[in-house]
């Protein structure tokens, strides 16, 4: 062997493995669930504590929020100047008569060459006044979530997969309805409310591709080629969708815009409680399996890790996050402190016995650690300190459910939200 050779054979030998080549084991052990000491809510980084619902208010919850701004999700921006709503279709007579159905395209620039998104709304026909609405992307197309044949064929980028009807990246005939069972749009019409939904892909793509597609260029500054460190990663273009689809149900004179209900699944879900957290023209706020980097505590380390979703899915978040990669107690928030962004408006979490990935437990602790925000602000917050048991959800001003079963939305998960969303507006 050459010494050259026998040189470079032992440095590689003593190379320390680079954390990217280490296997990634989840721990689903509670007993293996490291210390940990979470930032609290209640006190600036100053370390004053916040005794009032007015520092909250002016201090704290500003504080927080830029924190999950710059080092979490990323900044984004406001609503585009030069935004269109252009009705492309609408049936008073829809799903056998009981729906109005609107199909409104969201121009972003104001124009068909730019970014846009195309928002599928149903609401109850017999309504004879502005209905509360649910709001929430979909992972597979606007057409995906019902047979209904009159919904428009989503025409953005699509991961293929010939067996459900995605092909050469485009969605076709075959995908329709595919995802109906996560959408129980019957049910709500018959109790009153709308749904709206928007395919999180014709906001931005899921996949890494430094941000070339979707809306980030729109924003980006004379030669910018991609997000800066602390701004909008993935998770928080979704976010600035919804946004958009608020700015829409503003100019919608059937929807009641005081009261829409945000929703969303899994990544989804984590995308629902960002939007909600920013935007506060939601009234309600839904994470419906979210975990790692949405309900679930980050410094639990349970299932999903911070180094693992980065890793795994380096677009979602912004670029700072990356610095708490195997550093969860680093972080200068943790996610309890998410859903505190949203008090005093009811939010609710739901885990799933099968989603050890997205940490029950750790979801339910989220939702106990806001409870001191909702209190100062004079609700009622969870109102339990103990984890229910699998199907017993609580209906506090922070709602919880473990739902039997695997990592899914079920029709069982939007009976609980609709009985939540009309316990929270009563009869109006
Ligand atoms: C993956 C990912 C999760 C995410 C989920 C989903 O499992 O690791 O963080 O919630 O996909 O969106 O379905």
């Amino acid at each position: 062997m050459n010494r050259l050779l026998a040189w470079t054979l032992l440095a590689l030998l003593l190379a320390p493995v680079s954390v990217s080549a280490q296997k990634f084991v989840a721990n689903y052990d509670e007993s293996k669930v490291p210390d940990y000491e979470l930032p609290d809510p209640l006190r600036l980084a100053s370390g004053q504590p916040v005794r009032t619902a007015r520092k909250w208010t002016r201090k704290r919850r500003p504080e927080i929020l830029r924190l999950f701004q710059e080092q979490v999700y990323g900044k984004a921006p406001g609503p585009p100047p030069k935004m269109v709503f252009r009705l492309l279709e609408s049936s008073g007579k829809a799903l056998g008569g009981k729906a109005v159905r609107k199909q409104v395209r969201v121009l972003f620039a104001g124009t068909d060459q730019g970014p846009r998104m195309d928002l599928l709304v149903y609401l109850p026909a017999k309504a004879t006044a502005a209905v509360p609405v649910f709001v929430g992307l979909n992972f597979n197309g606007n057409h995906a979530i019902h047979s209904d044949p009159a919904i428009h064929l989503a025409q953005s980028w699509h991961r293929d997969n010939a067996k459900q009807g995605y092909v050469n990246n485009r969605a076709t005939e075959k995908s329709r309805g595919l995802s109906a069972t996560r959408w129980s749009v019957e049910r709500c019409l018959a109790a009153g409310m709308g749904v709206a939904t928007i395919y999180c892909g014709d906001v931005d793509p899921d996949y890494h591709d430094e941000f070339r597609n979707g809306v980030h260029p729109l924003f980006y500054k004379d030669g910018q080629k991609t997000p800066l460190a602390d701004q909008w990663g993935t998770i928080a273009a979704w976010a600035w969708g919804l946004s958009r689809a608020m700015d829409y149900f503003e100019t919608d004179k059937q929807i009641d815009q005081e009261r829409v209900i945000l929703l969303g699944h899994s990544r989804l879900g984590k995308t629902a409680l960002w939007a909600g957290a920013r935007d506060q023209r939601f009234a309600i706020v839904i994470s419906n399996n979210s975990g790692c980097g949405g309900a679930a505590l980050s410094r639990r380390r349970f299932g999903e890790t911070v180094w693992r979703i980065n890793n795994s899915f380096p677009h979602w978040f912004c670029g700072n996050f990356k610095k708490f990669d195997n550093k969860e107690n680093q972080l200068p928030v943790d996610q309890h402190m998410l859903l505190a962004l949203v008090a005093p408006r009811p939010v609710y979490i739901a885990s799933a016995t099968g989603d050890r990935w997205a940490d029950p437990r750790g979801e339910f602790l989220s939702a106990l650690h806001a409870e001191p925000v909702y209190k100062l602000l004079g609700t009622e917050g969870l109102g339990t300190a103990r984890m229910p048991k699998a199907d017993s959800p609580i209906h506090g001003r922070i709602g919880y459910h473990l739902r039997t079963g695997p990592h899914d939305v079920t029709d069982y998960d939007w009976q609980q939200y609709i009985a939540f969303a009309r316990k929270h507006f009563g009869r109006k």
